[in-house]
């Protein structure tokens, strides 16, 4: 194999050897990459994608890595997208149509479509990363979820090079879940996400924090502001303490399970869905079972949210999931019910 200090490949993309991945991940696990390109153009992307075909190597594409656990050294490329550019596609009187390239920042491009006065984005303020990856496990927080404003996603396939574009159904939707995390896991690179966003805003005030800090006449700005201020005063930004956000996902449970539960543990938070089933607040749960500012290998759960793993040690991914497999077993013991991590695991 091909094997050198820098190289330039194709389409003059400079392909490095032996990278250090700690500021490519929010956690700041220390892991290094054997092969790393950053691409700000499809044809450097090409020949990111050529190089490692040509010398076998496995692809791992990265937006800002906030929501990775990297157990190890990646034997094979890292591919940062850091394509850009936002393009309006088309507009009638309710609507616009926007193309956004995958390197574009999250949270830029909520302000840039609030600055237009396009909406459906507020809520999700704030969220880290970048948009090639909000379909991934359809980003959401504060009562909205990014499907509901996606028209389709632009894809590379990693191994033809082909181009291909994905309607909003054919990513199969659900709950931080999409196409992307199953049969088309490490298959496409998403080069950009068209949304179609609203000229007269339809405000989400569902969840208890936002409903109770604005009023029926609060504008999508009163919320962008609420949920940037809630956001601040709960979650540790990833340059403060090393995060990757929820660390688990909020399980989901069939009517008889949540009855059960609620007997035994009357102060149980849980939200209902439709069909009687219910989603349990994961912190909750590992709050009572004593798990908040508890360390194990010096990696520590958040002492203000428990669905938080931090790592001020810079500890390796290895130790990060020895702490999550100790919080899964005890949840699993104390209520019979199953965390799953919500980062992608490497
Ligand atoms: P990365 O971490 O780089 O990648 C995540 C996954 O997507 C990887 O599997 C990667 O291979 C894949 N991927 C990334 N870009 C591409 C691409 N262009 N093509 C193909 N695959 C790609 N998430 C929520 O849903 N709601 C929240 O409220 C929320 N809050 C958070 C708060 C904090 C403090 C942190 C650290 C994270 C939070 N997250 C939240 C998780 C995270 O912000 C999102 O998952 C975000 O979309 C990740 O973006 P990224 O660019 O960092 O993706
Ligand atoms: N709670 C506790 N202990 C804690 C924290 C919370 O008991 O330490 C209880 C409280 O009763 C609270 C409830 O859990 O009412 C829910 O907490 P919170 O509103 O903070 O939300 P969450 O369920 O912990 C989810 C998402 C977040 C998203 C927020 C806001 C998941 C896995 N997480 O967190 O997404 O920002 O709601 O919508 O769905 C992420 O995915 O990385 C993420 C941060």
């Amino acid at each position: 194999m091909q094997k050198i200090g820098e190289i330039t490949s194709n389409n003059e993309v400079l392909i490095q050897t032996d990278v250090s991945l700690q500021a490519h991940n929010s956690l700041a696990v220390p892991a290094k990459a054997a092969y790393f390109s950053r691409c700000s153009s499809v044809p450097q992307l090409l020949g990111s994608l050529d190089f490692a075909k040509s010398n076998g190597l496995s692809v791992l594409v990265l937006g800002e890595g906030s929501n990775i656990v990297l157990s190890g050294d990646y034997d094979g490329m890292v591919v940062l997208n850091r394509l850009t550019g936002i393009e309006l596609v088309s507009e009638n009187s309710e609507s616009v149509v926007v193309d956004v390239a995958a390197g574009e920042n999250w949270h830029d491009f909520v302000g840039y479509a609030l600055e237009r006065a396009w909406f459906g984005l507020e809520n999700l303020a704030l969220i880290p990363g970048l948009v090639g990856a909000a379909p991934i496990q359809n980003i959401g927080a504060y009562g909205v979820e990014v499907k509901d404003s996606i028209e389709a996603v632009h894809v590379l396939d990693i191994e033809s090079g082909q181009v291909r574009i994905l309607s909003n159904s054919d990513c199969q939707f659900a709950y931080r879940d999409s196409i992307f995390k199953h049969a088309l896991s490490a298959k496409y690179v998403i080069t950009s996400v068209v949304f179609r966003l609203l000229k007269t805003a339809q405000l989400t005030l569902t969840y208890p924090a936002l409903a109770a800090n604005l009023t029926a006449s609060a504008c999508p700005i009163d919320v962008y502001n609420a949920v940037c201020q809630i956001r601040a005063s709960k979650l540790p930004m990833p340059d403060d303490i090393p995060n990757a956000g929820s660390f688990f996902k909020n399980p989901v449970v069939d009517q008889d399970k949540h009855r059960q539960l609620t007997a035994l543990f009357p102060s149980i938070v849980a939200f209902p869905l439709d069909g009687g089933s219910a989603k349990l607040a994961a912190a909750w749960l590992i709050e009572q079972c004593g798990w908040k500012d508890k360390s194990v290998d010096a990696v520590y759960v958040h002492r203000d949210q428990a669905l938080v793993i931090v790592n001020p040690n810079f500890k390796s991914g290895n130790s990060i999931l020895k702490m999550a497999a100790a919080i899964q077993a005890d949840v699993k013991s104390t209520y019979d019910v199953v965390l799953e991590i919500e980062p992608r695991v490497y």
